[in-house]
Parts: C-alpha cells; structure tokens; sequence
C-alpha cells in the first residue's frame, strides 16, 4: 500500500527537492546491460534510496532506448523503489526526442562544447520541449574534461575552464532547466591510483551563493573524487552526483578474476552472480556516502 502511494506521490523533481532541503544527494548510476541495473537495484532496495540510472548515448545504443525504458519499468512495479532513468551527455536533439517517446524520466543535454549564448540557445530549446512533455532537463556550462575509464593521463583542469556563477546564474534564467550540471574541477575517469585531485569546493560555494534554490546542482565525474570533498559538496548544495568509471572498473575486474580463479567455467548465471554482488557494495558505498540511505 505504502509502495503504491509514494509511487503515485512523488516523482523525482519531489525527490530532489527533498535531497536539496536536506542536504543529501541522490547517486546516478550507469549502466548498459541487465547485470549492473539488477546489482544497482538490490543495493537500493537494501538500502531504501531514491535512484537515478544513467545511460550515455553510448550506453543507450547498446542496450536499447526501449530496453532501458522497460528494464527499469519491471524493476520499479517489482520492487516499489523511486528508480529514474536519465539520458546522461545527450549531444543530439533528435536523440533527445527518441529518449522521451521512449520513457525517459530526465534528459541531461550537454551543449558545453558550444559557446555559452549557443549553449543557452539550443539548451532553451529543448527544455521547453521536455516541459511540454513533463520530462526533467539538465543543462551543463563549462565542459567536464575526460572520459569514462581509467586515464593514462590526467585532464589539464585550469581555474579559468570552471563554472563562473554569473554565467550559472544567466544559462539557468534564461533556459529554465531544472538541474545544472557543473563544473567545479572533477573529471570523467579516474586517475590510474584511483585517487582524483580535490574539487574547487570556494568555486562551488560561490555558484550556490549566486543562485540560492533556483536550480538542482549536479556533479559530473564522481568516480574516484576524495570523500570528503563529496561530503562538503553535498553540504554545499549538490543533489546529484554521477557514478561510472568505478561501476565499469569493479564490473570488468570482478569478471578477470572470476575467469582467473575457473578459466572452464562458461555458465553466465553462474559467473555473473559475483559480478553483480561487488557492484551492488560499491552502490551501497556511494548511497551511505551520500546519505541518500532510508529517504524513500
Ligand atoms: P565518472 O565516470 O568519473 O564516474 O563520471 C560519470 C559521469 O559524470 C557521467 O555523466
């Protein structure tokens, strides 16, 4: 009965309101295949968080917009759990579109390559294409540098690439996206230590100082971002954050060792288990990092 009600109650921009009125964030994660999306959900329903799933385009192509859609669908109806789906780096409009018909709840367009009048221009337009269909839209200023995997080398992040608050202030009056994604020095990727630099966390205070309420903050990059960092962010108004190299790293060495330790072994139902078990830890990890735990 309760599952029905708060299913019907509240969607994620309640959701996120909530986290940003109370100081915790809500965890992204993404995926592109069944077993991580179970792994994610298990640790969510352990826990008794709010979620988002992310796919990239990438992600998305190759595991269906439509797929991505029902998968999440079946796991929501199951379990009663607040699960989103998020089209994360939309760089397309016509993407964009296929990723709404299909049943996206929130689509991330990232227009940061562009200059900002640009970016404001075609992000203006396309959020009012997703409020019409009451989907959620998250804009980005100020390109997060890197990519999803371990890097060889670190991006160069130079004080003068962040977010300005001004310019934060502008992009978000005038395009009326409801998150911002910001760049406050994390990167995509992590550092092959794992351990990436500290963020900007003056720079991050000064955008909030700017914009009060007006838009839900989200941080990019997350994977291997010093903890108390994460922690003094959330503090500083961050409602979002993003997970995928350390999904994608746990995922692809749980999976080596596996086949290290029985190199006959050719049963997916039986190998995949231990996959699905260290990321739903590691998911677990994140969601207590964030205190998103018991917020349903
Ligand atoms: P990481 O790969 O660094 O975790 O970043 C993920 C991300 O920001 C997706 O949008």
């Amino acid at each position: 009965m309760f599952k029905k009600r708060f299913m019907l109650n509240k969607n994620l921009k309640d959701y996120f309101e909530k986290a940003q009125k109370e100081r915790w964030a809500i965890g992204q994660f993404n995926i592109s295949n069944l077993e991580a999306l179970r792994a994610i959900v298990q640790a969510t329903k352990n826990l008794k968080s709010p979620v988002v799933i992310g796919t990239s385009e990438g992600e998305s192509k190759f595991l269906g917009l439509k797929q991505a859609v029902a998968l999440v669908k079946v796991f929501r109806k199951e379990t009663g759990l607040p699960i989103f789906l998020n089209l994360d780096h939309g760089k397309s409009f016509e993407y964009i579109k296929r990723a709404i018909k299909a049943g996206y709840d929130n689509i991330h367009f990232d227009g940061s390559g562009s200059s900002l009048e640009k970016n404001i221009a075609i992000t203006k337009k396309i959020a009012e294409y997703c409020h019409r269909r009451k989907v959620l839209i998250e804009g980005e200023i100020n390109s997060i540098a890197g990519s999803s995997e371990i890097l060889k080398k670190r991006p160069e992040i130079k004080e003068v690439n962040l977010t300005k608050p001004k310019d934060a202030l502008k992009f978000i009056k005038e395009t009326k996206v409801d998150s911002l994604a910001i760049n406050i020095g994390t990167f995509h990727g992590m550092e092959v230590d794992r351990e990436n630099p500290r963020i900007y966390l003056q720079k991050l205070r000064e955008i909030k100082e700017r914009i009060g309420e007006k838009v839900f903050l989200v941080l990019h990059g997350g994977s291997g971002t010093p903890k108390e960092d994460i922690k003094e962010a959330i503090k500083l108004g961050i409602v979002k954050i993003n997970i995928n190299t350390e999904l994608r790293v746990i995922y692809t060495e749980t999976l080596k060792k596996t086949f290290k330790e029985k190199p006959e072994e050719t049963t997916p139902y039986k190998y995949f288990p231990k996959v699905i078990s260290s990321i739903q830890k590691l998911v677990e990890e994140k969601i207590k990092l964030f205190g998103s735990i018991n917020k349903i």
